[in-house]
């Protein structure tokens, strides 16, 4: 199962340039605590501005989409490679999906997908995404990236109340 995780505010907005439009330390503890252990699928930039701090996250195998993976697998092997936490570069969602369940089947039964924004766009298109688990911040923000309308095909439940942001989990028939 695919489970897309993301936190936006009461407008949808997701980033601003790079980075997150907010600093929750709450928000990225939840984020972290569900997605240890797991897979974690996120685009190049994404995890470009990431790797900044770290090369990947750690205890979750990491899988970065480009169109260049190769290039970018060179690049990182000096830097700092995992051989399970990664990163593993590929150019598709669904190559990560498939590399994680024969490579990793440890870690695949929680498998995530972490943004950016056109990595959303994509496994939303192409129907990739079984569950999402969304952050809803409250309030209005600064910034200038935003997550798409949610289909009407999803239905929210709130599992988790917080006193800056619910999360929700969006399943659908
Ligand atoms: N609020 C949240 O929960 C959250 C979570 C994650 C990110 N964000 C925000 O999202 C923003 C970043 O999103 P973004 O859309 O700019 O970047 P992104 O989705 O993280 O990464 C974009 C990159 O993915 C690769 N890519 C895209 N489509 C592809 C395809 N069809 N095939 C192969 N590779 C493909 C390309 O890499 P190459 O150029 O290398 O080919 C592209 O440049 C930031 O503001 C960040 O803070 C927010």
């Amino acid at each position: 199962m695919l489970t897309l995780i993301t936190a936006m505010d009461e407008d949808r907005l997701i980033g601003r340039g790079k980075e997150l439009p907010w600093r929750l330390p709450e928000e990225l503890e939840h984020f972290r605590r569900t997605t240890l252990g797991g897979v974690v699928i996120l685009g190049r930039a994404t995890w470009e501005f990431m790797a900044q701090k770290r090369p990947f996250l750690d205890g979750r195998v990491n899988f970065v989409v480009t169109h260049k993976p190769a290039a970018w697998q060179t690049d990182v092997a000096e830097a700092g490679f995992d051989p399970t936490f990664g990163p593993h570069f590929v150019d598709t969602i669904e190559l990560a999906v498939t590399r994680a369940r024969r490579e990793f089947p440890e870690y695949v039964e929680h498998l995530f997908l972490l943004g950016g924004r056109q990595i959303y766009e994509l496994a939303l298109r192409r129907n990739l995404v079984d569950r999402m688990l969304i952050s809803h911040v409250k309030g209005k923000h600064i910034g200038d990236v935003y997550f798409p309308p949610i289909g009407p095909e999803w239905t929210g439940r709130v599992i988790l109340k917080g006193k800056t942001f619910d999360v929700v989990e969006y399943t659908r028939e």
